[in-house]
């Protein structure tokens, strides 16, 4: 069962059933959360029947040929297509993931999609992230230098570079976080897996000046700690990269501190 966070004072009701599409002979059941902030109603599941002879592989394709084919009214996030822009992101068949490198030939019988867990709602499968990238901007995600300007560029070597591989791959998709218990009931103040990711990222960047700073930013019983080693985050990510090991590896750094 997804984790929604409905708008206030609503419930989920059931929505509207479209018509199968005359004369095709692979139609799949696909239903979809639908609300709108605009006609003060409440959110609902509506049903379509996709012809699948017709449909690409992914189940973006699928989103967009419902929008273009059945209901223009259908609202999603969606931009490179690819797994890049992480936009897309959202909850399919129960599991957190991007719909663009999502096949739904893996899913079994109806096609459920779900906006992203717990987080406010913009519009149908659209999450509101403004807190969750205020997140991020919070943990300084740029390098902070103390040192004079290099001439042309500040250098790393090749083994230091080696070491944000697993980190620099990630899109800020959300899917992590939102699929973390922990940041569903204290995402007020506890961080999450994606800022923390982000966080290791330039704490470790040889480059990077400012580690002392990063680390004091992060003592606290909530940013950091709130992470219990779950371990939805590092299953869930589409990028296939762990939050939980990174954080672990922060919690690592705080006690060297200490000891
Ligand atoms: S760590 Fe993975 S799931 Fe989390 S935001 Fe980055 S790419 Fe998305
Ligand atoms: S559309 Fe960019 S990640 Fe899916």
């Amino acid at each position: 069962m997804v984790q929604l966070t409905l708008p206030k004072n609503s419930r989920m009701v059931t929505g509207k059933t479209w018509p199968k599409p005359e004369g095709a002979s692979n139609v799949r059941k696909v239903q979809i959360y639908r609300w709108t902030p605009d006609d003060g109603k409440n959110p609902r599941l509506d049903t379509y029947f996709v012809d699948m002879d017709t449909c690409g592989p992914m189940v973006l394709d699928l989103l967009i040929k419902i929008k273009n084919e059945i209901d223009p009214t259908l609202t999603f996030r969606r931009s490179c297509r690819e797994g890049i822009c992480g936009s897309c992101a959202m909850n399919i068949d129960g599991i957190n993931t991007l719909a663009c490198t999502w096949g739904h030939e893996q899913i079994k019988g109806t096609i459920r999609i779900y906006p992203l867990p717990h987080m406010p709602v913009v519009k149908d499968l659209i999450p509101d992230l403004t807190h969750f990238y205020a997140q991020h901007a919070s943990i300084m995600p740029w390098l902070e230098t103390k040192s004079n300007e290099p001439a042309k560029e500040w250098k790393q070597s090749i083994e230091d570079r080696r070491k944000l591989d697993g980190l620099y791959e990630c899109i800020m998709c959300a899917s992590c976080s939102t699929a973390c218990p922990s940041y569903w009931w204290n995402g007020d103040r506890y961080l999450g897996p994606a800022a923390l990711l982000h966080a290791y990222r330039w704490i470790i960047d040889s480059r990077d000046e400012a580690t002392p700073e990063r680390l004091d930013q992060l003592e606290d019983p909530f940013k950091l700690y709130r992470c219990h080693t779950i371990m939805n985050c590092a299953k869930t990510c589409p990028k296939g990269l762990n939050p939980a090991k990174a954080i672990q590896e922060i919690k690592g750094m705080m006690l060297d501190r200490v000891v």
